[in-house]
């Protein structure tokens, strides 16, 4: 009989052999789809894990410190289609570091302040199509290495330090290009040569959006001759004359949607005088949305004699909407008093579906109109952009008022949402609406069941006037909250916390991207 020391010494090495011929484990993963899609987020990695399968095709690293990437980190997942490095803390990608991704089509890089981009950093990216780099530091298109990005179709470099609207020559090589997102940018003037590399390629179909960059000149004629397919410009004029002479700056370009004016409460112009519209005479449009400016309905209809032959136009301000809203309201508190609970159930089936068939919303959101912008430029953008993307019930572009409501409606809309995220802040206290919304979210709760309220808050609140919602302060006293904080590490833990709360109980399918974008139509009041 073998001493139990020595026992011990052959059994210890045999056990540990014996581990190794077990199946590979992919933990701390989750297998979504077997050796196609893994998902790793948040689960404190500081390497590329290489106990995933190399015919994995879509990999989310999300909230991991990978802090760092070298040649050829991800060359063992040769198949990868998806990759989301969102929020990673990477600070220096090397050249070469995505070598070996032939198939990958969607990279993002979202909220990752990035310090050192190698020039080869993009190498080797054959198709690539879409591009997310919103939040990371950049501060010029120029030095961005991605000319050699043929098959290029999305570039978004939303919210970062871009001062110069210069379209670098190297989008010459990139004939596929449709949208380029360069809102909440640093961009003041846009000048002739600045757009020189537009005329060079007539047949691109561009769509341009540069929403919320503070933009006090456009150079006379700078865009004469170019053709896009969309030009958004809102929250861009702090004044009716900037306004006004930007517009135009604009003469001679031809595009298919032109949307300009403002989001809801972020509204820089004080006294909207339609005369600064002017200037579109000298565009050719094709269709025109006019958002959250004009205050009175008989300013426009003399406006628009120049756009005669414009096919679309849509105006959407405080006196449409807001009344459109309000007689919801009106109807909707008498509906209230008689049939509390049956409106409740019509309420959320106001949200139409997205796609086809099955598919469902990940959270309704609920919100004070005065917080309409954060939701938009915050929650949508980074929700709706990453992998996976979650599609959000938003009543501004989702709920139809006045929708038939047949039973079977009901019953689809109520199933729709997964969630309800209630965004509380001062204004939603001290909004009606929004706690009769949060009063119909619970019985939601009640009714399915399902563990299913994120409460964000995004104030510092008084406690004096959150007291006042007796039910309120006693679910936030209760419950954990997230906080919205606007720098750097309150938003990493922000949006993390966030997506984990919302990937709870979610079906992983990175094709939901596609539906959503489909649906990114604005709901607004045609005139
Ligand atoms: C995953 O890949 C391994 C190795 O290629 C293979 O043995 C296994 O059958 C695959 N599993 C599935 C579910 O396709
Ligand atoms: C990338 O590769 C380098 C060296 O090959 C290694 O030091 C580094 O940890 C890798 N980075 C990641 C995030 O795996
Ligand atoms: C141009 O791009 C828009 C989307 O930005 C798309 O709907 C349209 O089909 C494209 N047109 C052509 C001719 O490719
Ligand atoms: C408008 O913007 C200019 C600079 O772009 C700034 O100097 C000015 O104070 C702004 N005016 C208002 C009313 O915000
Ligand atoms: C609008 O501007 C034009 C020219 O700048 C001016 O003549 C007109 O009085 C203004 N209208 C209002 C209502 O301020
Ligand atoms: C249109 O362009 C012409 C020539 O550039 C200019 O004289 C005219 O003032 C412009 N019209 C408007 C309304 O800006
Ligand atoms: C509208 O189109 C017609 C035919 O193309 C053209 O003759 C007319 O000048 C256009 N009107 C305006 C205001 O652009």
């Amino acid at each position: 009989m073998m001493p139990p020391l020595r026992l011990a010494g052959t059994l210890i090495p045999a056990m540990a052999f014996l581990s190794c011929l077990k199946p590979e484990s992919w933990e701390p993963c989750v297998e979504v789809v077997p050796n196609i899609t893994y998902q790793c987020m948040e689960v404190n990695l500081y390497k590329i894990p290489d106990n995933i399968p190399s015919s994995t095709e879509n990999l989310d690293l999300s909230f991991n410190p990978l802090r760092y990437l070298g040649n050829r980190n991800f060359s063992k997942f040769p198949e990868l289609q998806v990759l989301d490095l969102s929020r990673c803390d990477i600070q220096a990608i090397e050249d070469d570091a995505y070598w070996g991704l032939n198939h990958l089509s969607t990279l993002i890089l979202t909220g990752n302040p990035i310090q050192h981009l190698g020039l080869g950093a993009f190498s080797g990216l054959s198709n690539l199509q879409k591009l997310v780099a919103v939040e990371t530091n950049l501060d010029s298109l120029e030095n961005f290495p991605i000319g050699h990005l043929k098959t290029l179709k999305e570039l978004n470099v939303a919210h970062n330090l871009i001062h110069s609207f210069k379209i670098p020559g190297y989008f010459s090589n990139l004939p596929n290009l449709e949208y380029l997102d360069l809102s909440n940018n640093k961009i003041r003037n846009i000048f002739h040569e600045d757009v020189q590399v537009l005329h060079q390629m007539p047949l691109l179909n561009l769509s341009l959006e540069i929403s919320l960059n503070p933009i006090d000149f456009i150079q006379p004629s700078a865009f004469n001759g170019i053709r896009l397919y969309g030009l958004t410009l809102r929250n861009n004029f702090n004044s009716t004359n900037i306004m006004k002479t930007c517009i135009q700056g604009l003469a001679g370009l031809e595009v298919h949607q032109l949307v300009l004016g403002e989001f809801r409460n972020e509204r820089n112009i004080e006294n909207f005088n339609k005369s600064s519209l002017e200037g579109l005479c000298n565009l050719t449009i094709g269709e025109f949305h006019l958002a959250f400016l004009d205050d009175s309905p008989d300013n426009t209809i003399d406006l628009f004699n120049c756009l005669a032959n414009v096919s679309a136009i849509s105006l959407v301000s405080k006196t449409t909407i807001s009344v459109s809203v309000l007689s919801v309201l009106v109807v909707s508190a008498v509906v209230v008093l008689v049939y509390k609970f049956y409106f409740h159930l019509m309420l959320l089936a106001g949200c139409k579906k997205y796609g086809r068939g099955e598919s469902t919303y990940d959270a309704f959101v609920i919100y004070s109109s005065q917080d309409e912008d954060w939701v938009r430029n915050e929650l949508v953008r980074n929700l709706e952009e990453g992998v996976p993307s979650f599609q959000l019930c938003l009543h501004y572009r989702d709920f139809i008022p006045g929708v038939a409501i047949a039973a079977n409606i009901i019953q689809e809309g109520f199933h729709k949402s997964r969630k309800v995220i209630v965004v509380v802040s001062q204004h939603f206290i001290q909004s009606r609406w929004c706690i009769f919304e949060y009063e119909i979210a619970q019985t939601w709760q009640f009714l399915s069941s399902r563990a299913g309220i994120i409460f964000i808050v995004l104030q510092k609140l008084e406690k004096s006037l959150l007291q006042q919602q007796v039910e309120l302060y006693r679910l936030l006293s209760r419950n954990t909250y997230l906080e919205w904080e606007d720098n750097a590490l309150g938003r990493h833990i922000f949006w993390r916390r966030l997506r984990k709360a919302l990937l709870d109980g979610k079906p992983w399918s990175p094709e939901a991207a596609a539906d959503a974008e489909n649906c990114q139509q604005e709901a607004t009041t045609a005139t």
